[in-house]
């Protein structure tokens, strides 16, 4: 009598199939500081997005800019406003107006003229809101443009806004380890347009955004990464924002969405069709405020 395998025990093989269970993804409430952009426009071209000569449809970029506000507010965040100021189109851009991180804020201090003056108007803002700690940099930096927060730790972009000098900068003043990483094609031009943290050990990205040494770094650091197509980094998918659980993106970028349900996220598709014309979408219009 030929030997056959032996008949599995109930408690090695229950009787149903075993799937692995979903993460259950939890969003915690945030904080975060958004400018409305009443003088939002396309006057000056400092990225390849920005076509002056293409009509901006300004009513149309409030509409969009509402819905992503109140798409906030109905998950329960809180959403700040700052005084949007004539003559600064990009503004809107709040990502870009500090990196703040513990409480702790670090002023962003522009690369192109047509920018400099959001700098100081952001960080009086911070000064008119009770923000104790607030540090000046010496060195370029265009905020949560190109400083990311994964848990304790900083992403930070550098290769054609903020000056790799300000990496360290960063790192003193908050206490934090940064990780610098280089940008090489201009339509990723700041840090938060090819990667997107999803949670505090997570993060989706388009490695062909990055140098050779930053990929293998990217790759190091977070082997389980999602990982954009060219398509859906060519929309702006990867500027987004998740609170934990929902991550609000473009919503053109429909692999990336995929792909996020699969792991446990719930996308939400956003239109930002108007502002994508300067080249900013869900995140950039977004700065955490993150207290201690
Ligand atoms: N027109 C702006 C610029 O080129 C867009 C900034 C987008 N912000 C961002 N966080 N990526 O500076």
């Amino acid at each position: 009598m030929p030997h056959t395998d032996p008949i599995p025990s109930a408690t090695a093989y229950p009787s149903t199939t075993v799937r692995p269970h979903p993460v259950m993804r939890t969003a915690t409430l945030r904080r975060y500081l958004m400018c409305p952009p009443s003088h939002f426009d396309v006057t000056y071209s400092i990225n390849p997005w920005m076509e002056p000569e293409k009509p901006v449809d300004a009513d149309k970029a409030l509409v969009q800019w509402e819905n992503l506000r109140t798409l906030y507010r109905d998950l329960g965040h809180t959403v700040e406003e700052i005084e949007p100021i004539p003559g600064l189109p990009d503004m809107v851009f709040a990502a870009n107006g500090a990196t703040v991180v513990d409480g702790k804020v670090l002023g962003a201090r522009f690369r192109h003229v047509e920018r400099t003056a959001e700098g100081p108007a952001y960080l009086n803002w911070f000064k008119d809101h009770g923000y104790g700690d607030i540090h000046w940099p010496e060195h370029i930096n265009e905020g949560e443009g190109d400083y990311l927060v994964v848990g304790r730790r900083l992403l930070a972009g550098t290769g054609f806004r903020t000056d790799a000098r300000s990496h360290a900068e960063a790192q003193e003043y908050f206490g934090l380890p940064v990780t610098g990483l280089v940008l090489v094609n201009p339509k990723h031009y700041h840090l938060d347009t090819a990667l997107a943290v999803l949670s505090d050990h997570e993060i989706m990205y388009y490695p062909a955004a990055f140098s050779p040494g930053s990929q293998k770094v990217l790759k190091e650091m977070f082997p389980d990464a999602i990982v954009a197509t060219d398509e859906d980094a060519a929309v702006f998918g990867l500027n987004a924002l998740s609170d934990g659980r929902h991550v609000l993106l473009p919503e053109t970028a429909t692999q990336l969405a995929a792909d996020l349900r699969k792991r446990g996220f719930e996308p939400i598709g956003v239109d930002l069709t108007e502002l994508l014309k300067a080249g900013g979408s869900v995140k950039c219009c977004t700065l955490e405020l993150r207290e201690s």
